[in-house]
């Protein structure tokens, strides 16, 4: 698959103000700066679709692009900045976990890791949570053409061994890279299985 067309179409803080939830949806969360952003430009082929940044903490708001007329990106805030007050940090934590515990068409949500450090306890946090509450995600580790295979590698070993301790399955992983376009194809293929699924499901 190959997205064609992606338009913008809200940003917000509640929830309950999204758009109408009747087509199938995949959000993009993980640590600030980790490249949610910049990987929803490589996916859709576009430059600045969402707005990316150097400085960690771009992204405030839930973001619906609607691609293809059809499905929907959500681009999220960060979580884990370091220079955000506890008062943020609830607010995010209230806005996030309630869109996620809501949405309900929301089939997967892409958790961000970036690649090149080994794991991080926020990031299993998260992924913690997710599985608490019995929400479909999947692991897309981020700007992997800067280190060699092997550091990579070795950062989903220790994730995936750490997660077995909890879970009996580990969810699927991507690796990627939104400068050279690594992982674009087995992303969007992945959503085009998901859509199918969904609109089976619901005929
Ligand atoms: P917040 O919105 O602040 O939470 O950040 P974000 O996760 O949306 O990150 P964003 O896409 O804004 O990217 C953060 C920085 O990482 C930018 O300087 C990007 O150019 C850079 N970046 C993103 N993806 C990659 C990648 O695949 N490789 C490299 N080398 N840099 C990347
Ligand atoms: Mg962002």
């Amino acid at each position: 698959m190959q997205i064609k067309k992606a338009e913008f179409i809200t940003s917000n803080t509640d929830p309950a103000k999204c758009p109408k939830p009747d087509k199938p949806e995949y959000a993009f969360i993980g640590r600030s700066n980790v490249g949610k952003s910049s990987l929803i430009n490589m996916l859709a082929n576009r430059k600045s679709l969402a707005k990316t940044s150097q400085t960690p903490g771009k992204t405030q708001l839930i973001n619906h692009f609607l691609i293809d007329d059809k499905w929907y990106l959500v681009d999220l805030p960060g979580y884990g900045f370091a220079k955000v007050s506890k008062t943020s940090r609830e607010k995010w934590e209230k806005m996030i976990h309630d869109y996620l515990t809501s949405r309900e068409n929301l089939v997967c949500t892409f958790v961000l890791i970036d690649g090149r450090i080994p794991p991080q306890a926020n990031d299993l946090q998260f992924m913690e949570w997710l599985g608490e509450h019995n929400l479909p995600f999947v692991m897309v580790f981020t700007k992997t053409e800067k280190v060699g295979v092997n550091i990579i590698k070795k950062s989903i070993a220790d994730y995936h061994k750490t997660m077995r301790q909890t879970w009996a399955d580990v969810p699927p992983h991507f690796v990627t890279s939104s400068v050279i376009g690594r992982g674009q194809d087995e992303i969007l293929a992945y959503i085009d299985e998901l859509n199918r699924e969904y609109n089976e499901a619901a005929r």
